[in-house]
């Protein structure tokens, strides 16, 4: 993306890369604020979620999917308000909302005080609702939904068995939630200090990760389960064919640093009668999905991980916490300094 040289257009704050590289290489500086083009709404950033996907891109694992150009601005989740909306949009000036960005499609993310998306990304966030608490769920919940629910994915039926791999994570519980309102059969693997909550979450039971989980699941599922999402990684699971019956499916969610050698996976997984995919979440027309969601959290039918906030000019802390996988719950960084209720001035 190019940065306007216009003297005369409006800037604002944002955590800046100018290269890739570890959590210092961000720059807290002003910089040209996004013009809205076609049907596109400017949204004012309350705050963006931190996800997984923020450190990798840090470091340049994203420039396999669009081309990234420095000064370059990370982050997908994102809640706020719209700022500017084209005449005729169903959106109004002041409106709460949530969306994943169109960071995935190589805008300018959301580390940065206003971004400009496409209205079917985004979401209204009801009036009970934290955008705070909002921000942490556009990419972690429409990864899980899709995942579970999507014929070309996971297609989860009522009365069905899966496992959740990396139940403790935000995709993971997310996944449990969804699961277990569909009527499926749900196990979920964690350490052990998380199998109360996940059990509270709705997992049927759960199997420890430290330990053998072919040994642990076969106690329940002796022909292994009819489905397998992996929100780990290629390398946690080395044997799926002792887990996933013949006739079953392994969604594994791309990591972009553990996905393993893709095509000998899915090789493998046919030769064991198991359709195995690689997946990423899709960020096109999400914004219906993404409402139901919200509303369900909302409404306290989903529960979410414990929420911890940075200021935007704290983001190395958090990303460092990240990268270590020492994150306990879901990192925000606050990035206007107004309160999550109303629009500011
Ligand atoms: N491509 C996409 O569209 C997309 C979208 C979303 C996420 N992702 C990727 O999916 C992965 C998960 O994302 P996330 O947001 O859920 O991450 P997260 O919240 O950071 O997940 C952390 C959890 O992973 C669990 N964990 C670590 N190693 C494990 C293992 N060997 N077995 C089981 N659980 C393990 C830990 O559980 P304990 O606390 O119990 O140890 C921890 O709570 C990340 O790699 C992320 O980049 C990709």
């Amino acid at each position: 993306m190019s940065v306007p040289t216009d003297a005369t257009t409006p800037t604002m704050q944002a955590a800046v890369l100018t290269r890739f590289g570890d959590a210092d290489s961000f720059q807290c500086v002003p910089l040209p604020r996004p013009q809205p083009e076609g049907d596109e709404l400017l949204i004012r950033v309350a705050y963006a979620g931190v996800n997984p996907a923020d450190w990798k891109d840090r470091r340049g694992y994203l420039t396999a999917f669009f081309d990234i150009e420095f000064p370059y601005v990370i982050g997908f989740d994102a809640a706020g308000w719209v700022e500017w909306a084209p005449p005729g949009s169903s959106f109004q000036v002041g409106d709460r909302v949530v969306t994943p960005s169109a960071h995935g499609q190589g805008k300018w993310g959301s580390y940065a005080q206003y971004l400009v998306v496409s209205p079917d990304g985004v979401a209204r966030v009801p009036d009970s609702l934290d955008l705070r608490v909002a921000a942490t769920v556009p990419v972690s919940a429409l990864t899980a939904w899709q995942a579970i629910t999507r014929t070309d994915r996971g297609y989860l039926q009522p009365g069905q068995s899966v496992m959740v791999h990396g139940g403790a994570g935000s995709v993971g519980r997310f996944a449990i939630q969804f699961a277990k309102e569909l009527g499926a059969d749900v196990t979920a693997s964690c350490s052990a200090a998380n199998r109360s909550a996940l059990e509270n979450l709705g997992a049927h039971r759960t199997v420890d990760y430290r330990a053998d989980l072919p040994e642990q699941l076969a106690r329940s599922h002796p022909a292994g389960v009819d489905l397998l999402i992996d929100a780990v990684g290629a390398s946690s699971l080395p044997d799926i064919a002792a887990l996933v019956k013949p006739g079953g499916r392994v969604v594994s969610i791309a990591t972009l640093n553990d996905d393993g050698d893709v095509p000998a996976l899915i090789a493998d997984a046919a030769g064991a009668g198991i359709a195995r995919q690689v997946f990423a979440m899709d960020d096109a027309d999400c914004a219906a999905d993404l409402a139901t969601i919200v509303d369900a959290v909302a409404d306290g039918r989903l529960q979410l991980p414990a929420i911890h906030e940075y200021a935007l000019a704290d983001v190395a802390a958090a990303h460092r916490l990240l990268e270590n996988g020492k994150a306990a719950g879901k990192l925000v960084l606050r990035v206007s300094d107004s309160a999550s209720g109303a629009a500011p001035d």
